[in-house]
């Protein structure tokens, strides 16, 4: 092989329109649209490295050795890589994210992202962007959008995601409320899948989201801030509501985020104008237009139910890295 060994970045994205539910677990395909906005902060840096001595996948996340299901989930995208590349080569995989992993910060959108363009590079595979991106979404539905830069689209039944406008399109800020620190109690996976099976606003969540898409896409492209901040809240709400309503109830919301999402209700009414979206954790991104950071961003930090905040202007797509880029970056293991 030419090239056993591939560097990639990626970026965490965050859906402003959300995923939530499967039209098909088994090929994890949305059932619903989403469109997201790509963060220049929160990456994710993963190295692959195939190699023939190897009797099976070594995997180490965040300075770890990667066990049980984390493990699994790895492994399996580079079991497609290898079914894709027709070889058996079993692979060393190091990857690290610059902020904490499955705590809502979307680890798994970076992660996966980064992962299948590194994997599929190290194979030897110039695949285009949008397979790429579908090697990704089958580990991962949200890391589809990741591969893209600016604002990215996942149509619902999808197979991969696509950019609707690159990163320079608009200049808003999310700033991402940081209320607790420490891995969330449940993953994305099983809370949408308890939401499919036992939620009786399920079917009503499905019906309604198209709709929301279709504001915030028209939104984006006219560059209308509140058209956008109001699908943007009621995408989140409907979408917690509809976990609200399982048995057992699954709520991400703690009393930090909500006071977060009160006091943002608050300064847009003061006329500051800013809009929360929370995903499947306790944490708050607050979107703003980029001249209301800096006040946003003091407003934010004075709350005590506010550990810190990471502001995140739009960023770019996944890409691969130089050996030497990695080396001045971060150590992978
Ligand atoms: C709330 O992409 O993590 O962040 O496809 O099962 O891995 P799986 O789910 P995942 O779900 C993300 C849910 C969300 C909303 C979103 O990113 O669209």
């Amino acid at each position: 092989m030419s090239q056993p060994l591939a560097v990639a970045i990626a970026h965490s994205n965050i859906a402003l329109i959300k995923y939530w539910g499967k039209s098909d677990s088994a090929r994890n395909l949305p059932a619903v649209p989403s469109l997201s906005l790509t963060l220049d902060g929160l990456t994710t840096t993963t190295r692959v490295h195939f190699d023939a001595e190897l009797a099976e996948d070594h995997v180490e996340l965040d300075g770890s050795v990667a066990l049980g299901r984390e493990q699994k989930r790895v492994v399996a995208l580079l079991d497609r890589v290898r079914a894709l590349r027709g070889f058996d080569t079993r692979a060393r995989v190091a990857s690290r994210n610059d902020f904490p992993t499955a705590a809502g910060l979307a680890s798994s959108a970076s992660g996966f992202a980064a992962l299948a363009l590194a994997a599929s590079t190290a194979a030897g595979l110039e695949l285009p962007l949008e397979t790429v991106s579908g090697l990704a979404r089958q580990s991962s539905a949200s890391a589809a959008r990741s591969l893209f830069g600016g604002f990215a689209s996942l149509p619902a039944d999808s197979e991969c995601a696509h950019q609707l406008a690159p990163e320079g399109h608009w200049d808003l800020r999310l700033l991402v409320a940081v209320t607790e620190e420490g891995r969330k109690p449940l993953g994305s996976t099983e809370a949408m899948e308890v939401t499919k099976q036992s939620s009786p606003y399920y079917a009503a969540w499905v019906a309604h989201a198209p709709t929301l898409y279709q504001e915030a896409e028209r939104a984006i492209r006219e560059l209308q801030f509140d058209a956008l901040g109001a699908s943007m809240e009621q995408s989140t709400l409907m979408m917690h509501a509809s976990m609200w309503a399982t048995r057992p109830a699954i709520l991400f919301l703690t009393e930090g985020t909500l006071a977060v999402i009160h006091r943002v209700r608050t300064l847009r009414s003061q006329g500051l104008p800013c809009y929360f979206t929370v995903d499947a954790g306790p944490h708050v991104k607050v979107l703003t237009e980029a001249k209301h950071a800096d006040a946003l961003q003091c407003e934010l930090t004075a709350l005590s139910q506010v550990k810190r905040v990471i502001p995140c202007a739009a960023g770019a797509g996944a890409r691969l890295i130089s050996e030497t880029e990695l080396a001045g970056k971060v150590a992978l293991c």
